[in-house]
């Protein structure tokens, strides 16, 4: 019998380092086959870790987050287009309002939209004018008719174009500044929008040089997708609104009905990128990756609300599966999902030779994770709870068309708890990345790849553990 083995059995062996500042080493990485992190970290496809706050935060700090599915089609479409569309230097097709509504229409669209602003146009798509918080701060009358709120098109600054690609970075912030503007239109010689240059995404791209974006200049975000229902029709939809990247995951992973899905996707969505899972083995690694995986998800039992193994007695110990799956993976990214404890333990995962790290617990309870803040016993907490736990499965059955389950035998595998509040998740990420590149100087190495060649695992007793942790007394 194998002995398997978890991030606490083992410590890295410290090597020569001629590192003279922890800024000085490289994080970045590969999340996918075609797809590359600043950091090297996912935050959960779990529905109280990653929804689009949680995603566009991530991909600002060079990760990436993946939107959970226990959402209805349409709001997880709406997640994923929430991310892409908040960072543009030129917005290619802004949101529009007739020009002929009224001010409950405004608002209603700015609900749905979850924009402030829009571009008013005519039938004939025309620009007509522009309407924004202040055109309609001192308006009340629901029925107040648009035109006479916003701001109309003569008293407009724009930019006549023949297409949005005209415009570069440089070109936009120069634009917005010339004419000290916070919102600049583009339109064409017939007056049809082109695009929209805002100044608040000027900002942003100062504000977050690290972020991970496509060649349009939007944030990555990836979606997750099941394997029975409407995973077809949710993947079309998802893909349509410009997910990057798409998780197919399934607790347990090497299983034939997520090897049919997977070839099935790959087949006839060949442009985007699928990480598969979750497989805790080399033979399942090697399945996924013929099926047509772009990247493996491994962890089978290791996160923090899982009760999987309690339950069923199946799972491999985080590291063990870690390192039989980038040995079998042979150069596909391996993403070591679940289990991250300490920053610490991130650092053995990558040495170990995963390209990142997904994290659930580590993450819920920020500002960002979804979910209401509460008090309990004094203490500010969020909800953190399993994908597979009761509460969890209510929420999908109530979202995903087709999902039935008799939650009075419904056997869960993972747990509800609540969570510290633990504020701005850049802080939370500010800290393991600080842990990270430390660990890093550790062992010499100035990327993550090398950080692998040097790496050397030393094995740990209870009382090495023990030694390791903050264990002062005073008497
Ligand atoms: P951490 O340790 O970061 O782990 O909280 C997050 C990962 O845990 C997995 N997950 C589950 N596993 N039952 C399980 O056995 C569950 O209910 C459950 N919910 C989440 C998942 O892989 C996640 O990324």
């Amino acid at each position: 019998m194998r002995e398997g083995l978890t991030y606490s059995d083992v410590l890295l062996v410290p090597q020569y380092s001629d590192i003279e500042s922890r800024r000085n080493v490289s994080t970045h990485t590969r999340l996918s086959r075609r797809l590359k992190l600043h950091i090297p970290i996912v935050s959960a496809n779990m529905d109280t870790v990653t929804e689009s706050t949680m995603a566009t935060r991530m991909a600002e700090l060079g990760g990436i987050g993946i939107i959970h599915r226990f959402l209805t089609l349409a709001e997880q479409v709406r997640e994923v287009a929430k991310v892409k569309r908040s960072h543009n230097f030129v917005i290619p097709d802004p949101y529009t309002i007739q020009h002929d509504s009224t001010l409950a229409d405004v608002r209603e669209a700015m609900y749905q939209r979850s924009v402030t602003s829009f571009l008013v146009v005519d039938q004939n798509n025309h620009l007509c004018g522009i309407v924004t918080p202040r055109d309609m701060m001192f308006e009340d009358g629901l029925d107040t008719p648009l035109s006479q709120m916003m701001t109309p098109f003569e008293r407009l600054v724009y930019k006549e174009v023949g297409s949005y690609n005209e415009v570069d970075y440089e070109q936009a912030r120069q634009l917005l500044k010339a004419h000290k503007l916070e919102k600049l239109p583009l339109i064409n010689a017939e007056r049809q929008i082109i695009g929209l240059i805002t100044a608040k995404d000027i900002q942003k791209r100062l504000q977050y040089p690290q972020a991970i974006k496509d060649a349009q200049g939007r944030l990555l975000v990836g979606a997750a997708i099941g394997v029975k229902n409407d995973y077809l029709e949710r993947t079309q939809e998802l893909v349509k609104a410009g997910v990057d990247v798409l998780v197919i995951d399934i607790a347990h992973g090497h299983f034939k009905y997520l090897l049919e899905t997977l070839s099935q996707i790959k087949s006839e969505f060949p442009q985007i990128d699928v990480i598969a899972g979750n497989v805790a083995s080399a033979a399942g690694t090697r399945d996924l990756i013929a099926a047509g995986a772009d990247a493996i998800k491994v962890g089978v039992g290791p996160g923090s609300t899982c009760s999987t193994r309690i339950v069923t007695g199946s799972g491999v110990p985080q590291l063990t599966a870690v390192m039989d799956c980038v040995e079998a993976a042979k150069g596909i990214p391996v993403i070591a999902d679940g289990g991250v404890r300490y920053s610490g333990d991130m650092v053995k995962a990558l040495a170990a030779g995963a390209s990142s790290v997904m994290l659930g617990g580590l993450l819920g309870g920020c500002e960002e994770s979804p979910g209401l803040t509460r008090i309990k016993d004094g203490q500010k907490v969020k909800v953190y709870r399993g994908m597979a736990s009761y509460d969890a499965a209510r929420n999908r059955q109530s979202a995903e068309k087709g999902y039935e389950v008799d939650l009075d035998s419904y056997v869960p595998e993972g747990i509800e708890t609540v969570m510290p509040y633990k504020g701005k998740v850049h802080e939370v990420i500010g800290q393991l990345m600080g842990g990270l590149r430390s660990g890093m100087s550790y062992l010499g190495a100035h990327t993550l790849p090398e950080m692998v060649e040097k790496a050397e695992f030393v094995r740990i007793s209870p009382a090495g553990w023990h030694e390791s942790t903050p264990h002062a007394q005073y008497k």
